[in-house]
């Protein structure tokens, strides 16, 4: 079988240009890339990745191979592959499974290609690479060292296989890095989120009621993008505190079920399942449009949507117009899925080079261990550090030092009221 799977390996000069491009924005990586090519770090490595198939992604997928890796890569997402980005990976040699527009079966396909070339170290955004090897390929568990997650949800599964007592080899939480989340999924899904609800729809935000399920890191960043574009914001939650904090940073906040009768558009971002439910569509405005940001396509219930609708048209690309029984006519954008990823080109590379630089940092931390218990690990804090410091650096930021004085005052508990 051939050592790459891909649209159309034609496309790849265009996608040099597009790697170029995000190289050119992501300084931190390429920092850790010149280390690597004279360190070789990885040499000798078989790092499989299931991650969003992008341009930045190639950058990491280059990155490591510079390190001395070899590198299989299959997409986290049906929908997100940049058939370009892997048509010119798979021209200079990684072999790699990848296609916009995927079936469920061919997705599955693409992962266990990756899996037959028995990686050492996985590396995930959802945790599929992880839960196919032990719910089907656990014959390969003995050869991985470790693993690497990318994103909340896949953090989420794989702390329920550890409280199970089901995982069997090391995963770091690469997303519960402050480098990650604090900016990646606040400052990119925010601003990824908006680029794709435009692409998709075209419409002006200014003045419509603009329905975010959800305010953790992600959701927190759409809501505070969608306002400054003059966006009417209004939050669920089901957590206290979060609710809390979204009333305090100016938001209306209520129930999805009241939310559903005024919103003209509905943006998840959860993790959870039916966030936006069969009897909030059936409550919902003629024109409403509904978008989800989170991980799985599970946030919207689309077998209700089906389920209570008449026919279905598609209108533009990542554009499908439901119309219901009762005659309203609703919106789904990207099928459900990511609609950063699949309408728009996902985030920006400025703040994919900080979480792919703890990536990076991360493949090179698990291969020089010695031996790992199989348990879910936090990023060691020296790694968030080095990231943010490169980070600054590149933006040409410059920062104070505590003084020796100082030092002592913040790690002293004599000194007090003078
Ligand atoms: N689109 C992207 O590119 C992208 C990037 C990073 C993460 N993600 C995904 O986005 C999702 C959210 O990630 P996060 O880091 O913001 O998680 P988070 O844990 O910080 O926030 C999730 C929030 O959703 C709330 N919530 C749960 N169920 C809810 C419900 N039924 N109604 C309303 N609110 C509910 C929780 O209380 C929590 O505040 C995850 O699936 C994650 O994997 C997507």
């Amino acid at each position: 079988m051939a050592d790459y799977n891909v649209k159309d390996v034609g496309l790849a000069d265009q996608g040099e240009l597009l790697i170029e491009w995000a190289k050119a924005h992501m300084p931190v990586l390429s920092l850790i890339h010149e280390r690597f090519e004279e360190e070789r770090p990885l040499e000798g490595v078989k790092l499989g990745a299931c991650l969003h198939a992008t341009k930045e992604t190639a950058v990491l997928v280059r990155t490591l191979e510079a390190g001395g890796a070899e590198v299989l890569l299959c997409g986290s997402n049906p929908l997100s592959t940049q058939d370009e980005v892997v048509a010119a990976l798979a021209t200079t040699g990684t072999k790699v499974f990848a296609w916009r527009e995927q079936t469920t079966e061919e997705y599955y396909w693409c992962v266990n290609r990756v899996l037959d070339y028995g990686p050492v170290i996985t590396m995930d955004d959802g945790a599929d690479l992880v839960n196919t090897i032990h719910s089907s390929r656990a014959d390969l568990i003995e050869g991985v060292k470790g693993g690497s997650e990318e994103t909340t949800t896949g953090v989420i599964r794989l702390r329920a296989m550890e409280a199970d007592g089901a995982l069997r080899y090391p995963i770091i939480a690469v997303n519960d890095t402050d480098t990650k989340h604090m900016f990646d999924n606040r400052y990119g899904t925010g601003q990824s989120t908006i680029d794709g609800i435009l692409r998709a729809t075209a419409i002006m935000l200014a003045g419509k009621n603009f329905v975010v399920g959800g305010y953790g890191w992600c959701a927190r960043g759409i809501a505070d993008r969608a306002s400054g574009m003059g966006a009417n914001v209004i939050v669920t939650e089901v957590n206290p505190l979060r609710a809390l904090e979204a009333v305090l940073d100016g938001f209306r906040v209520m129930p999805m079920a009241e939310a559903a009768k005024i919103g003209d558009i509905f943006v998840t971002s959860t993790g959870d399942i039916n966030v936006v439910d069969g009897h909030h569509m059936a409550a919902m405005k003629d024109g409403a449009i509904m978008a989800n940001s989170g991980h799985f396509n599970v946030e919207i219930n689309l077998p209700a949507l089906e389920e209570m609708s008449t026919g279905k048209r598609r209108l533009r690309p990542s554009l499908d117009e439901y119309t219901t029984k009762d005659g309203r006519r609703l919106y789904l954008l990207a099928e459900g899925r990511l609609v950063n990823l699949a309408a728009a080109e996902g985030h920006p590379s400025e703040v994919m080079d900080m979480s792919f630089a703890d990536q990076s940092l991360v493949a090179e931390w698990i291969w020089g261990e010695e031996k790992m218990e199989p348990r879910v690990y936090e990023v060691p804090r020296r790694i968030d550090e080095t990231v943010a410091r490169l980070k600054l650096e590149g933006m040409g930021i410059e920062i104070d030092t505590l003084t020796e004085r100082q030092v002592k005052y913040l790690t002293s508990w004599k000194e007090g009221t003078v």
